[in-house]
């Protein structure tokens, strides 16, 4: 963007800010949306202890992910940093362990858009690791341009969803839940032009959620009593069971959608890693 452009949009903002009137609905708007995207539920009221448990975040270098990651360390978890990037996975990585005390926490690469790169990060989680309690699906991207990854997938569906997939199947078998976690201020707009993320941020700063806000949601899933045993379920971003979209409620679709996913991530239907 050129002076003469974030010239004119400062002009416009200052227009509009400087009428009384606008100014005090836009405070009042402000509050409204601030008290209603707060949770009820929160984290430093949760006295959970993870000691002597171990959980794995991935895309935990930044973001939501980065704070839900925080958060198990602080309760003494051993964390898995499940990250692509090995210098932004160090960073975190020293971050975490300084702010929490806890240094056991560790890096781990992995690139939910590649297959090959899941089922090394798989093999050695199950070589190396006694136990796994938490996994937190959290590594995502918008915003990515239109593009096939080497092994013949869609780069945004395999980043956002296969990889999340095939991971899920190599490792767990046990309760699984969707969340959502609002509107948050992250790195997520990366992708997009600098128009429309000056406007994202501009917007955000007001009314989205911090990144810390963010994490709430998935750190009710993994922890909270109420969600014990609860599986299959969706969770809003006020910690509330949600129905999901009528879409996503479609079974027959579920069933196809699970086909097809096993078919292209080369895990076998009944979801034991095999090969075709
Ligand atoms: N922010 C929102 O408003 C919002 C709303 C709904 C859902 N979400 C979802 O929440 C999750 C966290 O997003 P965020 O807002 O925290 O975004 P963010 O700040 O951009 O963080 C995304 C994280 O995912 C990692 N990642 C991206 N592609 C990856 C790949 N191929 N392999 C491994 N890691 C990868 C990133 O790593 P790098 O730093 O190396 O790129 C980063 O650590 C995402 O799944 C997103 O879709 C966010």
């Amino acid at each position: 963007m050129d002076r003469l452009q974030l010239s004119s949009i400062i002009s416009v903002l200052s227009s509009l800010t400087s009428h009384p009137l606008w100014f005090v609905a836009s405070i009042l708007l402000y509050l409204v949306v601030r008290l209603q995207s707060k949770s009820c539920w929160r984290p430093r009221d949760c006295p959970v202890d993870l000691n002597g448990k171990t959980a794995i975040v991935t895309g935990s270098n930044t973001g939501v992910g980065r704070y839900i990651a925080q958060d198990f360390a602080r309760r003494n978890a051993r964390v898995i940093l499940a990250c692509r990037s090995e210098e932004r996975g160090r960073r975190a990585e020293r971050e975490i362990r300084q702010r929490t005390g806890n240094s056991n926490v560790h890096l781990r690469i992995l690139d939910t858009s590649c297959m090959k790169s899941v089922r090394e990060f798989a093999d050695r989680i199950q070589r190396e690791e006694r136990r796994l309690d938490i996994l937190v699906n959290n590594a995502g991207a918008s915003g990515l341009p239109t593009a096939i990854t080497p092994e013949g997938l869609e780069l945004t569906f395999a980043t956002n969803y296969l990889g999340h997939f095939l991971l899920t199947n190599l490792l767990l078998g046990v309760t699984v839940n969707a969340v959502r976690p609002g509107v948050v201020m992250t790195e997520i707009m990366r992708y997009y032009g600098l128009h429309l993320r000056i406007i994202f941020n501009l917007i955000g700063f007001f009314f989205f959620k911090s990144a810390e806000e963010g994490a709430v949601s998935s750190i009710y899933c993994a922890l909270s009593k109420e969600m014990e045993e609860v599986s299959g379920k969706y969770i809003d971003s006020d910690c509330s069971l949600s129905l999901p979209s009528p879409t996503a409620q479609d079974a027959a679709l579920a069933r196809k959608l699970w086909e097809a996913s096993a078919t292209l991530t080369g895990l076998s239907e009944d979801g034991t890693g095999e090969t075709h």
